[in-house]
């Protein structure tokens, strides 16, 4: 069963409240962002800035629980600072303001995306609440999977980075935690395939203009492992339309 999320984020209650009853009729989860360390974000008093704020995170989660017609799930990081790991006390604010769910990014906000994920902050979190816990953090094969689930008992984990260019990585690590066993590497052939899937998609929800400098990034990190990448990479960069895209793209598989 496939299940379709969508995330919110913001600090004013109003606006919070009155995007969730737009958007959760038409998906399985609501999701508030609490994690993202972005400055453009943090200065507004959104995103991570909120772990500074408790009491506002449980009348959010409160508000926004009340206005979903789906469950409410939060995303938080450890804290904002290392001084400031609030993870726990967070969790269990969240969960008594009627969240079904949470996921933890093991790091602070003044960390970003660099250094060790703190597996251990992650596990207290799970033991400290009810509901289920998401760990998140560096997780980027079958083998740090297994680790983040045996770690810290987590209900289930989540993937960012690693799926970029990698969108196996998701049947990848199910298969292995699964049954013990990596699949097969992906074949070149299959590679090309879900690209061309991917800019075609693109293209059809945004358009060539947005939707091929978009796809540029994407590309980078599907090509890297290919002999050539950064000669490939640069030829991305030069084209502007969805057929030469691919036809470029099948040349060079
Ligand atoms: C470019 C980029 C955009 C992101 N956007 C979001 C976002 O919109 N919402 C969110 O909850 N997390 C966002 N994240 C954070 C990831 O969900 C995740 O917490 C973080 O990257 C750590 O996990 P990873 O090591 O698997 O990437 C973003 C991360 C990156 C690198």
């Amino acid at each position: 069963m496939e299940n379709y999320g969508v995330q919110i984020f913001g600090s004013d209650i109003e606006s919070l409240s009155f995007a969730a009853e737009k958007v959760s009729k038409d998906f399985d989860i609501l999701d508030i962002n609490m994690g993202c360390p972005a400055p453009k974000v943090v200065k507004n008093g959104d995103g991570s800035k909120l772990l500074q704020n408790l009491d506002l995170v449980g009348s959010i989660v409160e508000e926004v629980v009340r206005a979903s017609s789906t469950p409410v799930s939060v995303k938080i990081r450890k804290g904002w600072s290392k001084s400031n790991d609030v993870s726990i006390e967070a969790a269990k604010i969240i969960e008594q303001a009627g969240a079904s769910m949470i996921t933890i990014h093991g790091r602070t906000r003044d960390e970003f995306f660099a250094g060790e994920v703190d597996l251990e902050a992650i596990k207290k979190v799970k033991e400290a609440v009810h509901i289920p816990v998401i760990g998140n953090g560096n997780i980027v094969d079958e083998k740090s999977a297994l680790k983040m689930f045996e770690y810290t008992g987590v209900d289930g984990i989540m993937i960012g980075r690693a799926s970029i260019g990698n969108p196996w990585i998701f049947k990848q690590i199910i298969h292995y935690l699964q049954t013990g066993e990596k699949l097969p590497s992906i074949s070149n052939q299959e590679k090309l395939e879900t690209m061309i899937k991917h800019i075609e998609l693109e293209v059809e929800q945004k358009g060539e203009r947005v939707g091929i400098p978009e796809l540029r990034k994407h590309m980078a990190c599907y090509i890297k492992n290919l002999p050539n990448a950064s000669k490939i990479r640069v030829r991305i960069n030069q084209i502007n339309t969805k057929g030469e895209l691919i036809s470029f793209l099948k040349e060079c598989f």
